[in-house]
């Protein structure tokens, strides 16, 4: 584990791009169509959408950024960073609006007083800068599709600017910018553009629908009309749609489930944020909030998923500073939930700054993975810990290993797996975690059930042993959140899972578990048993063998007793 943290250290004072994250499984056999709650490839087999927003829809209405670097610079980046996809926002209007759609990059930052960003630009993308809007959006879907990056189109507003607000006139169908009959018109043309683009695999319908008209009867009458107008103009994408209130809430399909005249190319897709909740992380306990908000969003999503359609968490994010303890709550508490479900999810957002945003020149994006002049990764350690969830874990086709569960960490993104012999349990990544399996007894076994986890002594290294019938190999998901693991040592009193600060998998007294208490970070005992297809380490049979010899001869005493009686 040194090792890894030198290895941190390492990329955090090397600003040039890190060759970290290559786990992103890049896609060769689009289109892509859905199998039940799966993504899949045209061989059928499951592909993860693990993107990131790449937003394009703000005044300028060009791919933020390309004032900073090349755009094949930002594209490399992209998959150097693990993201195998890219959510490219658009503002309706470059479809719709003649006069904005041929206007050029240049003359748009012209038009915004944005004199200093042409220079940048220039020296970065001289090949786009007078290009018409549109073709400048398609030169960027194609740099992308050129390093095999799979790409969303989202219409996220009509017209170009920061979103979203309730009364900001792009919220409902019928609202002051939002006409259904441009809004198909649009959705026609965009889908004609890039039918054929084989990276163009989905479209999601609209972003956020939102304020005073919204309802649901007019939610089925458009966005079906919607999706099958993508449909009818591109055969190929998938077709994403979004619910109401901000994206929040698909509730309203549990009793009435969608028409369409096509199958297996529909998604939906979900917004969450730490502030979506307000403060709430931050003012109430972490286990009690995680529980409830988990909750929620079951009901008002992720029934979908047993109805057979998958869910694309299409936007989340977390300030890259790390410094704000809403979004650190809320991050460890997601992470847990996505590893979990193994949903597709696109990160907010790639963006270090904005050419402007909101009236500020050079608007700095603090959820941004890259830092403002786009030329490192603003915070690295935060985009490991997600990182952790750009490989799938299960699906058609993942079957790496046979069926196991997995002991995910969120807080680090990491997974607890076995050192070799002599063992402590420690977290490292979860390409490299340890099959275990969780039986109806509640011991969490591993090597063909002969070794269970136990827990020793309060604040030792949890250990492997023989003798899995004891209280403390019974581990019981506990607190509201249901993330702490929970035993009995021997002389009675109940320990939780928990991490040292080298990493190393221990027992400590439970945290948080009085849901009055709202200033403790429960993080370090949040773990999570996941369902996992995915390869794990070969493990030596000797050092397996080995490792039982020695606990046997270390209990030699209690063996013989044992079977005596
Ligand atoms: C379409 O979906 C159904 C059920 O979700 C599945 O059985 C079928 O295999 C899918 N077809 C394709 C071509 O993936
Ligand atoms: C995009 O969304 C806006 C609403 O903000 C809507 O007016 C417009 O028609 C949409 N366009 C397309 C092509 O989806
Ligand atoms: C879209 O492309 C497909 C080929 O991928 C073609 O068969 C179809 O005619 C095109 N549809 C339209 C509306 O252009
Ligand atoms: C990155 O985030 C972590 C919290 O996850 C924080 O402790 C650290 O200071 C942040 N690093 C930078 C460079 O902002
Ligand atoms: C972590 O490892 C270092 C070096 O091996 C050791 O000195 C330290 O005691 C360890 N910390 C804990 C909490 O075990």
């Amino acid at each position: 584990m040194r090792m890894l943290s030198h290895l941190c250290f390492y990329i955090l004072v090397n600003p040039p791009l890190l060759f970290l994250f290559s786990t992103g499984v890049p896609v060769e056999a689009q289109p892509l169509s859905t199998d039940s709650r799966w993504v899949v490839d045209e061989s059928g087999h499951r592909v993860k959408l693990a993107c990131v927003n790449w937003p394009s829809h703000l005044e300028v209405a060009v791919a933020e950024g390309l004032s900073k670097k090349p755009v094949d610079v930002i594209s490399k980046g992209i998959v150097d960073m693990g993201f195998n996809c890219v959510r490219l926002t658009w503002p309706l209007f470059l479809f719709t609006d003649d006069t904005l759609a041929s206007t050029s990059v240049r003359q748009s930052f012209m038009n915004l007083g944005l004199i200093g960003s042409i220079s940048g630009f220039q020296k970065n993308n001289p090949s786009i800068i007078d290009l018409t809007l549109i073709r400048a959006y398609q030169a960027v879907v194609a740099s992308l599709s050129k390093n095999n990056v799979m790409i969303v189109l989202d219409n996220h507003t009509s017209k170009p600017g920061w979103c979203c607000s309730n009364l900001d006139g792009n919220g409902f169908f019928g609202d002051k910018y939002f006409n259904p009959d441009m809004w198909i018109e649009g959705l026609t043309k965009v889908a004609t553009i890039f039918n054929g683009t084989k990276n163009v695999v989905a479209m999601s319908l609209r972003n956020e629908l939102r304020g005073p008209k919204q309802n649901v009867n007019d939610w089925y009458r458009y966005m079906q009309r919607g999706a099958q107008a993508v449909h009818t103009a591109n055969p190929n994408v998938l077709t994403i749609l979004s619910g109401l209130k901000f994206d929040r809430d698909l509730s309203f399909l549990y009793k009435k489930p969608l028409s369409l005249g096509f199958t297996n190319k529909t998604v939906f897709e979900l917004h969450w944020y730490g502030f979506s909740d307000g403060n709430s992380w931050e003012t109430g306990n972490p286990n009690q909030f995680c529980g409830r908000i988990v909750n929620n969003i079951k009901r008002n999503a992720c029934f979908l998923i047993d109805q057979g359609y998958p869910l694309f968490l299409s936007e989340f994010g977390v300030d890259m500073r790390g410094t704000n303890v809403n979004d650190n709550r809320f991050l460890n508490c997601f992470l847990g939930w996505a590893a979990e479900l193994d949903v597709e999810w696109a990160l907010w957002a790639l963006t270090g700054s904005y050419y402007l945003r909101d009236g500020v020149v050079g608007f700095d994006e603090t959820y941004g993975v890259y830092s403002w002049d786009w030329n490192e990764v603003r915070n690295i350690s935060l985009l490991q810990k997600i990182s952790a969830l750009q490989y799938p874990f299960r699906g058609p086709g993942y079957t790496e290993a046979a069926e196991h569960k997995i002991l995910f960490h969120p807080m680090t993104g990491l997974c607890v797996k076995r050192m070799s012999v002599p063992e402590p349990l420690v977290l490292g990544p979860c390409t490299k975690a340890e099959a275990w399996s969780y039986t109806s007894h509640k011991t969490i076994t591993l090597a063909g059930k002969y070794l269970c986890l136990q827990a020793d002594d309060m604040q030792q290294p949890a250990k492997l042993g023989l003798l899995c019938g004891d209280a403390s190999s019974k581990w019981e998901a506990i607190s509201d959140s249901k993330m702490h693991l929970s035993t009995k040592l021997k002389d009675g009193s109940t320990v939780c899972l928990d991490i040292d600060s080298n990493n190393t998998i221990v027992t400590n007294s439970c945290k948080c578990l009085n849901n009055k208490d709202h200033n403790c970070e429960p993080g370090s005992q949040w773990f999570k048993i996941i369902d996992s297809t995915r390869r794990t380490t070969d493990k030596n049979f000797f050092l397996t063998m080995n490792l039982m010899v020695r606990i046997i001869v270390q209990n030699l005493f209690s063996f013989i007793q044992l079977w005596h009686i």
